[in-house]
């Protein structure tokens, strides 16, 4: 062998040994800092019972007595005193972070944890206190479905998305699904539900929107507040998030909102302010983003003055995953818990106290917090949860509540369907439709039921010509349709290609059917936003597809129906007048086909209400001059080794730093406030019946308004309304909203010609603005205009109140 070769082969092998060095220790750093890095904290597994002076405890701590925390005749104050003063120091600084990304990862002993928990508040093993398990997620709970070496299997329900939720307008509803999400969560040893989520629509491109139910505060402050009471009514935890103003997934780790305070308070933090009064969660997650250059979870003027001095908020508040930046920081801050939790926070924190920069009254506090929760747990009582939950009535909760929430758009006499037997279903959605948005906010179900699915199950023949073109087409891209597994399809969605037709193919179609379903579907979700071209818009095949289609099918008299499964706004004024109908389906979760059957056949009549505007066109709205939209996707590894060191000079608006310059004019308030026409407006939706709303009565008295009306059903089929209330200051001299909307209600299901009284009552503070100068709420005197309506855009009477 020559030299220079020898020389070569040496310095390359040099080279691998070095390379691989370096990963070996990469790996283990990686592990020991993010992974597994518990040691001495694991889980006390046997306990004993003790029986002494005829009450029978679990002896946590083993010390053959009853300690007050051991003993749930207490009051919890007492409890949670106790707890804390047996504590060491070192406990106390363990419990404030989590016991990494082990689980969610998949990276369990086996017989240890829940696979798929992300989370955990850690064990205290000396004092007997278990592992707290966090889970996603707002669609349902999320975790692993079949374990290694185990038989069974651990399916969730996928519920419709928050979107789909909201659109229901129904406290009563959302209430039963959460307390069968709540179940579910028992019954599989889940501690706490890592949602709802209670984010303005800010922009119809926040890849998220789906997980987050409407463009109004009251709205989301009610749907979040009933699923929370759902939720917790099992004794299981929510944790609300994303508090606050986290409306981008672009560079959403390091994007500073600049925002003014008013806007804060009277959109984005008010939907977590109503949830808070009217169910007071166990806990409530900060977000990732800054707000005017602080971090949320290092914000003290948010997580603490605000969220607990004003509001009363009692639960602890914890980081998003790997949110925030300094340790130290979150926790004086108020940020309780640092999840999933690192080594690096742990010796952060750990030298932090014994430097004298964490006094143990600061840790005393977020601690206590955590005890409480801890104390509140099923885990607590030992809970022999049964890995069985009802997984069959809750199918049938989550399919009423999609089809209550399913919203028709547009109608030409062509629904409910009559005198069809044959249905064509065209686009790749008919077949493959879609359940609910990617990442966190997913569910592991069991079953998905496709909109073919739900029309055969309702007695609808599918048509095979157009099924053939599919299955053809699926062969041909076969890999277009395999679905994302792992990180990767967490983070990016799975859009298999959409399919054309040929003329010969429609016209065939066509002879062989009596009606067409078109379906449209598109997906996101965490780690990006959406983008205008074929995602917003859409695409040239699809207005192409559904111009030949609808030109065709009505040559012979056919009808065209539009089905869109979609997690988000899209445009609709371009084309909307093409088809004979339009269903906003949204992604109505494992029962989503079967509901939207339920609505095609009329067996449930629609009474879903948009919960933000359908704008005309995207530059509508006000927030688009401020959001980024090139759609750039999301990199896990930014989490994990934060460098956040840019110059000012250096940062990309939209990027690092996003000017929400619209203030509080956020969907319907702008859209009015400009007279800009939209094409479908906040509130709007359609039914198969009529409703008639009578003169609305109101009173004032005690600081609320109490408005009375009837509503009655002037049509052939019984259905539901909903009653919006929009107020308005007239003769204001502060720039104020047209109009925005106070209170709701939706009616029961109405048999023709039944009539039922409702009542709304608006607590007069609702009716107050943020004044900026003061820093303070305050409410106008004066004459206000109370409006009340079947949308933003179909107010039915008005009548002034003098406040
Ligand atoms: C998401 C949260 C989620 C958490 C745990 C984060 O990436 O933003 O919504 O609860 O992960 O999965």
């Amino acid at each position: 062998m020559n030299k220079t070769l020898k020389i070569t082969l040496k310095s390359i092998g040099i080279l691998a040994l070095l390379a691989l060095i370096t990963a070996i220790i990469g790996w283990l750093y990686l592990t020991s800092t993010f992974l597994d890095f518990e040691d001495d904290y694991a889980e006390l597994k046997v306990l004993n019972e003790l029986t002494l002076d005829g009450i029978s405890f679990l002896d946590r701590n083993g010390n053959g007595k009853l300690d007050i925390y051991e003993d749930i005749r207490a009051s919890m104050e007492d409890r949670v005193e106790d707890l804390l003063s047996q504590m060491t120091l070192e406990e106390k600084i363990h419990v404030l972070k989590g016991s990494g990304m082990a689980s969610a990862l998949g990276r369990l002993e086996p017989g240890e944890g829940i696979p798929g928990v992300v989370g955990t508040i850690v064990p205290t093993p000396r004092l007997g206190l278990p592992a707290i398990n966090l889970s996603d997620g707002p669609a349902g709970l999320r975790i692993e479905s079949t374990r290694e070496d185990d038989k069974n299997t651990y399916y969730c329900t996928a519920f419709p998305i928050a979107t789909l939720l909201a659109s229901t307008w129904n406290e009563d509803l959302l209430e039963e699904v959460g307390n069968a999400m709540g179940e579910e969560a028992l019954e599989y040893g889940i501690d706490v539900i890592l949602g709802p989520g209670a984010n303005i629509h800010r922009h119809p491109f926040n890849g998220r929107n789906f997980e987050y139910y409407s463009e109004d505060p009251l709205l989301t402050g009610k749907m979040g507040a009933a699923i929370v009471n759902g939720i917790e009514s099992n004794g299981v935890g929510t944790s609300v998030k994303h508090f606050v103003a986290n409306n981008q997934e672009t560079n959403r780790n390091f994007n500073d909102v600049i925002i003014s305070e008013r806007a804060l308070r009277e959109i984005y933090l008010k939907g977590f302010e109503i949830i808070v009064e009217e169910s007071q969660p166990w806990t409530i997650m900060s977000s990732y983003n800054k707000i005017n250059g602080t971090y949320v979870p290092e914000n003290k003027i948010l997580l603490t003055d605000i969220l607990r001095d004003e509001w009363g908020f009692e639960g602890l508040v914890m980081t998003d995953w790997f949110g925030g930046n300094d340790a130290l920081a979150m926790i004086r801050a108020g940020n309780d818990l640092l999840e999933p939790g690192t080594k690096r926070q742990w010796k952060a924190l750990t030298e932090a106290y014994e430097e004298g920069n964490l006094s143990e009254e600061t840790l005393n506090t977020s601690v206590r917090r955590i005890l409480k929760l801890i104390l509140k747990s099923k885990k607590i009582e030992n809970y022999a949860f049964s890995n069985n939950p009802d997984l069959k009535a809750h199918a049938t909760i989550t399919r009423q509540s999609a089809a209550e929430g399913m919203t028709l758009l547009k109608n030409e006499s062509s629904l409910p369907l009559k005198d069809v037997k044959n249905a064509a279903l065209f686009g790749i959605y008919s077949y493959d439709f879609i359940t609910g948005g990617i990442g966190s906010g997913d569910v592991n179900e069991a079953y998905s039921i496709s909109l073919e699915e739900g029309l055969t199950n309702a007695g609808f023949e599918i048509n095979t010509l157009a099924k053939s073109v599919y299955q053809e087409h699926k062969a041909a891209n076969e890999e277009g349709f395999v679905k994302k597994e792992g990180i990767e399809g967490m983070l990016n969605p799975t859009i298999p290609p959409e399919m054309g037709y040929t003329d010969e193919q429609l016209e065939q179609i066509m002879v062989s059917t009596d009606i067409a379903i078109i379906t449209i579907g598109r997906n996101s979700g965490e780690g990006g936003d959406r983008k205008e071209k074929d995602d917003f818009l859409l695409s040239e095949l699809e207005v192409d597809n559904l111009k030949r289609t609808t030109a065709l099918f009505h040559k012979a008299n056919k009808k065209v129906i539009v089905v869109l499964n979609i997690g988000g706004v899209i445009e609709t004024a371009s084309w909307k007048s093409i088809p004979d109908a339009i269903l906003l389906a949204w992604q109505g979760g494992q029962e989503g086909g079967n509901a939207v059957a339920d609505i095609l056949s009329g067996k449930i009549n629609p009474s879903g209400k948009l919960p933000m505007t359908f704008p005309k066109a995207l530059e509508d709205h006000a927030s688009h001059a401020n959001f980024p939209l090139k759609g750039i996707p999301f990199d896990p590894m930014s989490m994990l080794f934060k460098s956040d060191n840019k110059s000012e000079d250096e940062k990309i608006r939209n990027e690092d730093y996003t000017m929400y310059d619209e203030g509080i004019y956020v969907g319907y308030r702008h859209f009015d406030k400009a007279a800009l026409e939209v094409s479908y407006p906040f509130g709007y939706g359609l039914s198969y019946t009529d409703f008639e709303l009578s003169t609305m009565q109101t009173t004032v008295e005690n600081d609320t308004i109490t408005v009375s009306l009837s509503v009655k059903n002037i049509g052939d089929v019984k259905g539901k309304e909903v009653v919006q209330i929009y107020t308005s200051k007239i003769n204001t001299t502060i720039d104020r909203a047209i109009q925005e909307l106070k209170g709701f209600v939706k009616t029961k299901a109405l048999q023709p010609q039944e009539i039922e009284r409702v009542t709304i009552k608006i607590p007069v503070s609702r009716l107050r603005y943020w004044d900026e100068s003061k820093s303070t709420w305050v409410l106008e005197k004066g004459n206000y205009k109370i409006a009340f309506g079947i949308s933003s855009r179909d107010i039915k009477g008005t009548i002034e109140v003098k406040l």
